[in-house]
């Protein structure tokens, strides 16, 4: 890629999270941190530290471990949430304030219940106290898009002279169009005496479906920072999608020519483990990492692609690492084989975990002939990735069929103790999910319950996403097996866990709360 460098911001563990049912542990949010380092990007928004204990340690943990990107927390524009953020960050070994107040009339007087010029007063306090501890900080105008740009260049101008390094252009509602976006840089660029020499970012929702469209349009224009998530995860309809921003960039790089520092391989890994983390799953007709990004389905297109893959290909699968569907290990593979797959993946286990996983992975190869790298990603995830859950499937039996009422019996680790249950049921899942309700003792609403096979194959691995919600708590789970009962069992188990960390680890503040 050639051209100006654009710095690739990503908020997958602050916006995206902020997404129902998406949080994660501290845990978790250190392994996607570790992955987005890998994947190159610039700046990790870890979380908004003041909105609860567990973001704060989350945020403080990835700025202290996390070397190649800065850090950055999310405050309010007020010095409680400042200093908060300050102090999460302030270990990194680049740290930054992402520091925001709303500037619409719409927000000013719903939402802040102020004028325009307590807010000017205020941007310039809250940038100028953030500066004081560091020179990295950065500032965004909420619902930018919706603000009179007159006023806008304004509140652009205090930030600016207060000492803002970055300037951040959210279309926060995702309401803007190209044009118009484009038309607001501009305008800023040209208005604002001392844009030239700080980083002007956007920061754009897919509301209408536009927030990539949206971010090249600005690109374009002169912003050279783009605030984006993984899979585009985020708020309603999410962020701008990061992997399809970097694409992209790269694909069409001579109409847009700007470089950024993405290992565009390290994509569909971070696309998988983010969605196995938050249980949310990649639409499959999704750009760039759905499960039909590259499938070529239509037998003219098979030809085609078969003769030549650009006459119907793009961009090689290879290039955004998504695996070539070859067969890896079987039954027969050793130790040694394994090892050397899971080290290529680029997880190096200890021995004990290593032993879990061969014994998880020679299981799995009793069932299924080919094991492909998809299979071992999938169990590796429920093993060593995301957080252990709270309860546990130790076994899960059942019976249907035409002339039968199916039954489940479930046996849980709950805290140590084995609970056993046993239902009936609409259904095996039906079955197996009233009798995981009878052990945990918990009852949420089944929103959505999706299920797909890991690889191709009718011995292939069924994976099941579950989003489950209890009192206005959202929790979503994943689970993976030969079997889809077990997979749906599992599936619930991590997303009742989930749920109860939830509600152990309640936001008592939220980014969309006025100052
Ligand atoms: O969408 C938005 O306006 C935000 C800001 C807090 C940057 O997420
Ligand atoms: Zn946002």
């Amino acid at each position: 890629m050639s051209g100006d460098v654009v710095k690739i911001f990503d908020t997958t563990l602050r916006d995206g999270e902020q997404a129902p049912g998406c949080g994660m542990t501290v845990e978790e949010k250190l392994r996607v941190a570790a992955q987005l380092e890998k994947l190159g990007v610039d700046v990790i928004e870890a979380g908004f530290p003041i909105s609860s204990e567990g973001d704060f340690q989350s945020v403080k943990l990835v700025a202290e471990q996390i070397r190649g990107c800065e850090v950055a927390g999310l405050s309010r524009a007020n010095k409680m949430d400042i200093d908060r953020a300050w102090e999460a960050v302030k270990d990194g070994e680049s740290p930054r304030i992402h520091t925001f107040i709303a500037t619409s009339d719409i927000h000013l007087k719903h939402k802040l219940r102020k004028t325009q010029d307590e807010v000017l007063e205020i941007i310039s306090s809250a940038v100028k106290h953030a500066c004081r501890y560091t020179s990295n900080v950065e500032f965004s105008c909420e619902d930018a898009t919706r603000t009179p740009v007159d006023f806008l260049c304004q509140a652009v101008d205090v930030a600016v002279r207060a000492g803002a390094a970055t300037i951040n252009i959210p279309d926060t509602v995702g309401y803007t169009v190209p044009e118009e976006f484009a038309g607001i840089i501009r305008t800023l660029k040209q208005t604002v005496k001392g844009l030239d020499n700080i980083t002007l970012s956007i920061h754009c929702h897919n509301d209408l479906g536009l927030a990539v469209a949206n971010s090249i349009a600005a690109i374009a224009e002169g912003a050279r920072q783009v605030e984006c998530t993984i899979n585009g995860l985020g708020e309603r309809a999410g962020n701008a999608s990061l992997e399809e921003i970097v694409m992209t960039l790269k694909v069409r790089n001579d109409k847009n020519p700007y470089g950024t520092g993405i290992i565009t391989e390290q994509i569909y890994p971070t696309s998988r483990l983010v969605s196995q983390v938050t249980g949310v799953a990649v639409q499959p007709n999704k750009a760039i990492v759905g499960a039909n990004a590259f499938a070529h389905e239509a037998g003219i297109h098979q030809d085609g692609v078969l003769k030549e893959r650009i006459t119907y290909e793009i961009m090689k699968p290879e290039e955004v690492g998504i695996p070539s569907n070859k067969i890896i290990l079987g039954k027969h593979s050793g130790r040694h084989a394994f090892k050397n797959r899971l080290e290529e993946f680029g997880y190096f286990l200890g021995e004990g975990d290593f032993e879990i996983a061969f014994k998880r992975f020679k299981d799995l190869s009793d069932k299924k002939k080919y094991v492909f790298d998809e299979d071992i990603e999938a169990l590796i995830s429920e093993e060593f990735v995301r957080s252990s859950d709270y309860y546990k499937l130790v076994s899960a039996n059942f019976t249907s069929g035409t002339d039968m009422r199916p039954v489940a019996t479930v046996k849980l680790l709950i805290d140590g103790e084995e609970v056993t249950a046993s239902e009936y049921g609409d259904g095996p899942v039906d079955a197996a999910y009233k009798a995981i309700e009878k052990a945990t003792g918990e009852s949420p609403s089944l929103h959505s319950y999706v299920v797909s096979a890991i690889t191709g194959g009718t011995d292939a691995q069924g994976e099941v996403h579950v989003r489950i919600e209890d009192d206005g708590v959202f929790s979503q789970g994943q689970g993976a097996h030969t079997d889809i009962v077990v997979a749906s069992a599992k599936a619930y188990i991590n997303a009742l866990s989930k749920l109860r960390w939830r509600r152990q680890h309640p936001k008592v503040a939220s980014a969309n709360e006025g100052v």
